[in-house]
């Protein structure tokens, strides 16, 4: 039998998860919106089925605002809520998206209770929380798409910057998804070569402002609203490990337990992907530098959610 991929919130994101989803047959569809944009969302289910002779895929894709419709679902992937416009930042989304993450936890807690569930609505480490803690859920089956974006989004600065693949570039961005997050230069390499041996401090230090402030960047760029290609991407290659039990160590927003001397927060940190959910955590021992940096962004993750009272 094929899986099921439940996307909630059928925007922007959205819609690239589902064409990516369904190009990689990764399993059949449901795109769910709020009912005003219910024809919407089955607009885009059905232009997805009917791109699917050339995009070579089955699928069965629908799109519906109905909870019911999600019943049985493997995977959740929730965009649902407001993306930032020029000169908001993430954490002024706070309040509107977590009225709308109360609604979508109680609809994947009555309908999709055995789904792994990954948030991608922002400010990310304060939603993955807020859903973690309104639907009761384990904690291996919750997880935040952040770091496997911020680390994307180094990776591809690294490889702009050297003129090399992207493929060879390997590396990891510790931390919440802000401006504070925590790119690791020190544990970065390109083919195996340390980045620390061959880009400059100063072109290290651009590269890791760059990455800290890309979504803003894109954001900027637009106009109006936030990235999406990438950061469909990035929970898509989540959601795949967990499918197709990969186990692939990827920097997800999960919920610490002491690792890293964090106690119940969702922080950006190396994890592993596999049938089970979020596995396993990898703690990596951090410098002192590192560690004051990670210091600061977990203050900054705490100030949020502290703001859901939750
Ligand atoms: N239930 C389901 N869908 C909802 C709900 C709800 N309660 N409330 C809003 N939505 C839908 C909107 O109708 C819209 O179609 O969520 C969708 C969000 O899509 P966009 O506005 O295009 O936003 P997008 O760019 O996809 O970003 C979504 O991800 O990266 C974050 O900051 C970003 O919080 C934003 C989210």
């Amino acid at each position: 039998m094929r899986k099921k991929i439940a996307l909630i919130g059928g925007g922007q994101i959205g819609q690239i998860l589902a064409m990516i989803a369904a190009q990689k047959e990764l399993g059949d569809i449901v795109i769910l919106d709020i009912p005003e944009l219910e024809n919407p969302a089955k607009g885009k289910a059905l232009d997805l089925m009917e791109m699917a002779p050339h995009g070579n895929y089955d699928a069965a894709i629908t799109g519906s605002s109905d909870y019911k419709d999600i019943a049985g679902a493997d995977v959740v992937i929730i965009t649902a809520g407001r993306p930032r416009q020029a000169g908001m930042t993430r954490e002024d989304l706070l309040a509107v998206n977590l009225d709308i993450i109360t609604k979508v936890a109680a609809g994947v807690k009555q309908y999709a209770p055995q789904a792994f569930c990954i948030i991608v609505t922002n400010p990310l480490d304060a939603m993955v929380y807020a859903f973690y803690k309104l639907t009761g859920f384990p904690r291996n089956q919750v997880v935040g798409m952040a770091g496997t974006l911020d680390t994307a989004r180094w990776r591809a600065f690294i490889a702009m910057e050297l003129g090399v693949s992207v493929n060879d570039v390997a590396g990891t961005v510790l931390g919440g998804h802000g401006p504070d997050m925590v790119p690791l230069p020190r544990l970065t390499t390109v083919g195996g070569v340390p980045l620390t041996e061959i880009a400059t401090k100063e072109q290290i230090d651009k590269l890791a402002t760059r990455t800290r402030e890309a979504g803003t960047e894109i954001v900027k760029l637009f106009g109006k609203g936030s990235a999406f290609f990438s950061p469909a991407w990035s929970a898509i290659v989540i959601a795949e490990s967990y499918l197709k039990d990969k186990r692939r160590v990827l920097p997800c927003a999960a919920l610490c337990q002491g690792e890293y001397g964090v106690k119940g927060l969702f922080i950006g940190v190396p994890v592993m992907i596999g049938a089970k959910g979020m596995e396993k955590v990898y703690e990596i021992k951090l410098n002192d530098e590192e560690k004051a940096m990670l210091q600061k962004t977990v203050g900054v993750v705490q100030k949020t959610v502290e703001e859901t009272k939750l």
